[in-house]
């Protein structure tokens, strides 16, 4: 199949790269001229384990190729993925649909025979119908299928999430489409993927639902811990105790200092913003968002308390910048609110994280160190944000000696409150009361 794939985002290019290893011919097109041209030369812009050598070798291999210019590409794809940005819109939170947009007018005026127009971006429900009515109004003769095929990858893990999904959806009503959609997926036909075919609104709404109840489950495991701290509980206990029931399971039950990232805060909202258009508000999700935007200030509270509440003039190291281990992503991290808040408190911040360098842009009046030792020297206080492997196997000695205090505040509970006090330090951590 030829696939042509619209935007090299973090979605887009890895579904190019995951469907050429497929072994489907794939252009990935993005206007951005400076970073087609980093492509061709193999540079990868974002920080996502195994993507650079996948890229590599599909090029090599003649697989997959770039371009600035869609025109080529798109008149002859039999199919053309939509993978654009959907950010929050300024000021209402509902998902900006201009990009989504601009990519339906451009693939009209180039589609040549049958083409499957997919969207892969994460858009709110009723846009696949958007979208064929712009193609259809640009290109009245047009031969073509709007279909909805929302991705489920997580950052970080996104290659094995794409290419041994727990599922694929796929929404349309267009048998063409769906002998297409098909063939691309065939390779995972051999695993036993289940695909759902369904409407095409109700594949958008999936979408929406799979992030929102994972925010909401995370929500859920987070105001438990405090409770499990009020009356003297153990959290991760409980999340095992409860999510050997099958019918919770066992995943995201993980308590920490709130969900982050380019996908849960955003989507959560375009949600609710949704389900208040359509005059059912979902008051559950919206008192998720509450509850995990308030989580995410409190932090900076519980290092407060490690010091006696008192934050002036001391000097707290920070591990861990990004929104999760494994990626270099920034957005709505909790770290973001966590240390303007430390440092409204009188605290100087010195931090470390392996791959947030964008943490340099986003955050003031931080000393950015080179390595973890270097961010725990002289501390009054180290907090853990991000669970970075390399973090859970600090050695512990060495890190007392370099602090100043040996206070440490672990909001990723990844280490065990009896061994760290055994080794002489002040540990607190989420919900193990
Ligand atoms: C999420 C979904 O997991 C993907 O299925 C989806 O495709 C993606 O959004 C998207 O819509 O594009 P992602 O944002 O990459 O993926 O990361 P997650 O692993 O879901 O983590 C999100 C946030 O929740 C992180 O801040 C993480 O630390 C937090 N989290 C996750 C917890 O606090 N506890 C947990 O148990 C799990």
């Amino acid at each position: 199949m030829r696939v042509t794939m619209i935007g090299t985002g973090y979605v887009g290019l890895v579904s190019g790269a995951c469907f050429a290893d497929f072994g489907h011919d794939v252009v990935c097109v993005d206007k951005d001229a400076g970073k087609i041209e980093r492509l061709k030369k193999g540079e990868i812009p974002i920080f996502e384990p195994g993507l650079d050598d996948l890229v590599t070798r599909n090029v090599r291999e003649g697989r997959l190729a770039f371009a600035v210019e869609a025109g080529e590409a798109i008149r002859a794809a039999d199919a053309v993925f939509i993978a654009v940005g959907t950010p929050s819109r300024r000021g209402d939170g509902h998902a900006d649909l201009s990009y989504v947009h601009a990519a339906a007018e451009e693939i009209a005026g180039l589609m040549d025979g049958f083409t499957v127009v997919v969207t892969k971006s994460t858009v709110p429900v009723g846009t696949g119908d958007e979208i064929e009515a712009i193609i259809r109004k640009a290109n009245p003769s047009a031969d073509f299928a709007v279909v909805s095929n929302p991705e489920f990858l997580r950052e970080g893990a996104a290659i094995e999430d794409f290419k041994r999904p727990d599922r694929i959806v796929v929404g349309t009503e267009d048998e063409r489409a769906k002998a297409v959609m098909n063939e691309l997926y065939r390779p995972l036909f051999l695993n036993e993927t289940p695909i759902v075919f369904t409407g095409r609104r109700t594949s958008e709404l999936i979408k929406y639902a799979a992030n929102a109840f994972l925010a909401l489950k995370i929500t859920f495991i987070n105001e438990i811990a405090d409770l499990c701290e009020a009356v003297g509980a153990d959290v991760q206990q409980v999340a095992r105790g409860i999510g050997l029931d099958k019918r919770i399971g066992n995943k995201f039950l993980n308590a920490g200092p709130g969900y982050g990232g380019s996908c849960f805060p955003k989507d959560t909202l375009a949600l609710v913003r949704t389900a208040q258009d359509a005059k059912t508000p979902m008051r559950l999700i919206e008192t998720t968002v509450a509850i995990n935007d308030a989580r995410k200030k409190a932090m900076a509270g519980r290092v407060a308390d490690a010091l006696e509440g008192d934050l002036n003039g001391k000097v707290i190291g920070v591990l861990g910048l990004t929104f999760k281990p494994n990626t270099d992503d920034m957005r709505d991290a909790p770290s973001l609110d966590i240390i303007p808040a430390l440092q409204a408190m009188g605290a100087t911040i010195q931090a470390y994280d392996p791959e947030g360098h964008e943490a340099r842009q986003m955050l003031r009046g931080v000393d950015f160190k080179d390595g973890p030792y270097e961010a725990v020297e002289g501390a009054d206080a180290v907090v853990i944000i991000t669970e970075w492997d390399q973090f859970r196997a600090l050695d512990l000695d060495r890190m007392k000696l370099l602090m100043k205090a040996p206070n440490v505040i672990d909001l990723r509970n990844i280490y065990r409150p009896e061994d760290m006090r055994s080794r002489g330090f002040r540990y607190s951590s989420v919900g193990r009361g």
